[in-house]
């Protein structure tokens, strides 16, 4: 609906088309009781501008209100044009395009275009991505050496988090970040090295010799052909697999301001380049409340080992003594319409692999689960991370690397949240305030007095 007004100007005598809400803005009246003062603070998009609450004083000298929310609960840090997310109906879409229609009927190499670019490709664009993405997937040759120095049993994530801020040295050009061109290129180098440092990790482990990308497969057929290729010329792709994987690899290429985005914005804003920036993000994709959690739920199907289990560990989690891993959603309290899908991709990979012993496990845990009062209560749904462990390692990647593989597919939205940051002429360093609830101020006492 239009809901502009037609303004004169009485000098002119010129009409204007105004938006309606600049003349008469929504606003949200406060009366601050400790003053009886009355304040009307502009209500735009859902929100009030925090700084708009600092007027709100007892007196000259006082700071002025601010708003306390530790672990972001209730507070947008940026305007996104990328991700939408809702959480209560279960929607994600990337650029406006629904998930469920771009893992259909795209690939990631397109996603990853579209959400960094805001526009699927033409023909020729996509042919230009593409071949700029696979001619930067060869790492410097002092990068294996670099990565020789890792324990033999070293965890792929950190391996991976420090190879990615280890670029930082490799490209100083990177720390242009204002420069568009330059940009560009770092975003080539971080999406056509990623799986190549994630099966350089991996084979690091094994003591196998690293593979060179091949240009001639796909983005998932390379990452494949560089962690399982073994003596034979070309390592055979199922393309069952490179799809799946493909798949799996939509699903995670971007989820809004979450944990790891968050942190990328944040190093980011202080001007650092985009490789130890995204080192930064890894290393909060790695925790096991983010993205390790597609780690933990394998363990914890592991640790559960028959179905007949199930029950007992449904109680020993009802009685708090650990989590449901996979489980819970800061955003979605409905269902996370990325673990529907990677529930399909499953039955794809199993009639190639052989089905998972632990699927049935995990079955009977959603199961119980959800006719349960304390999840039903909680709205506790399985996330993205319950199932796609199981594909991970029916496919045979080691459990450790299953987050490698979501920081894979998570670049291009990392790389998309940090320049979306860049360009933001709202956006500063990040820094937020706090209220400091510490000692008054004392003295300084000698050793010996205390
Ligand atoms: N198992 C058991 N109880 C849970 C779980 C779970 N997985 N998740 C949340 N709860 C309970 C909490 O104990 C809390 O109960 P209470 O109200 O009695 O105290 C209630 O549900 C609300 O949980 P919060 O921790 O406040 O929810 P929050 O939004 O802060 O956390 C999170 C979300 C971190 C994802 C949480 O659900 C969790 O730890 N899940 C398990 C880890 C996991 O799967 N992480 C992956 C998330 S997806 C991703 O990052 C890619």
């Amino acid at each position: 609906m239009n809901n502009n007004i037609v303004v004169t100007d009485s000098r002119t005598g010129k009409h204007y088309d105004v938006p309606g809400d600049i003349i008469f803005p929504d606003s949200l009246t406060i009366i601050d009781s400790r003053t009886g003062k009355e304040y009307a603070v502009p209500v735009h998009n859902g929100t009030i501008n925090a700084m708009d609450l600092r007027q709100i004083k007892l007196s000259e000298d006082d700071f002025g209100l601010m708003t306390y929310d530790p672990a972001f609960m209730n507070t947008a840090s940026c305007k996104s044009a990328i991700t939408f997310i809702d959480g209560d109906k279960g929607i994600l879409r990337y650029r406006g395009y629904p998930i469920e229609q771009l893992a259909e009927k795209s690939n990631f190499l397109e996603v990853a275009y579209l959400i960094l670019n805001g526009e699927l490709p033409s023909k020729v664009q996509y042919n230009d991505w593409e071949y700029s993405i696979t001619h930067h997937t060869m790492l410097h040759e002092s990068t294996k050496k670099l990565m020789e120095g890792f324990n033999h049993d070293a965890h792929p994530m950190g391996m991976l988090a420090s190879t990615v801020g280890a670029l930082s040295t490799f490209y100083p050009d990177s720390h242009n970040i204002h420069d568009a061109e330059s940009r560009k290129l770092q975003t080539y180098r971080l999406i056509g090295k990623m799986p190549t440092i994630a099966a350089y990790c991996y084979r690091h482990r094994l003591g196998l010799p690293y593979i060179y990308p091949d240009l001639e497969l796909s983005y998932t057929g390379n990452f494949l052909s560089m962690m399982f290729k073994m003596t034979e010329m070309h390592y055979k792709i199922d393309p069952v697999l490179e799809h799946a994987l493909d798949v799996l690899f939509i699903l995670h290429a971007d989820h809004e301001q979450n944990c790891s985005a968050n942190v990328m914005r944040s190093i980011g804003s202080s001007n650092a380049d985009p490789f130890v920036s995204m080192a930064g993000a890894a290393a909060a994709l790695y925790g096991p409340l983010h993205g390790g959690a597609n780690e933990e739920v394998l363990m914890m199907l592991r640790e559960i080992g028959t179905k007949d289990r199930v029950p007992d560990f449904i109680k020993r989690v009802k009685e708090g003594e650990q989590k449901l891993m996979g489980f819970g959603h800061r955003i979605y309290k409905n269902y996370d319409p990325r673990a529907k899908f990677i529930k399909e991709t499953a039955d794809q990979v199993f009639e190639v692999t052989g089905r998972s012993r632990l699927l049935d496990i995990a079955i009977e845990l959603e199961r119980i689960a959800l006719q349960d009062e304390y999840f039903i209560k909680r709205k506790l749904y399985p996330n993205v991370d319950f199932y796609s462990g199981i594909i991970y390692q029916a496919m045979g990647f080691p459990t450790d690397a299953f987050t490698v593989l979501f920081a894979i597919a998570r670049t291009a939205g990392w790389i998309a949240q940090w320049q979306e940051m860049l360009v933001d002429k709202e956006q500063k360093i990040a820094r937020p305030r706090q209220v400091y609830i510490g000692a008054e101020k004392r003295d300084f006492v000698p050793m010996e007095k205390r």
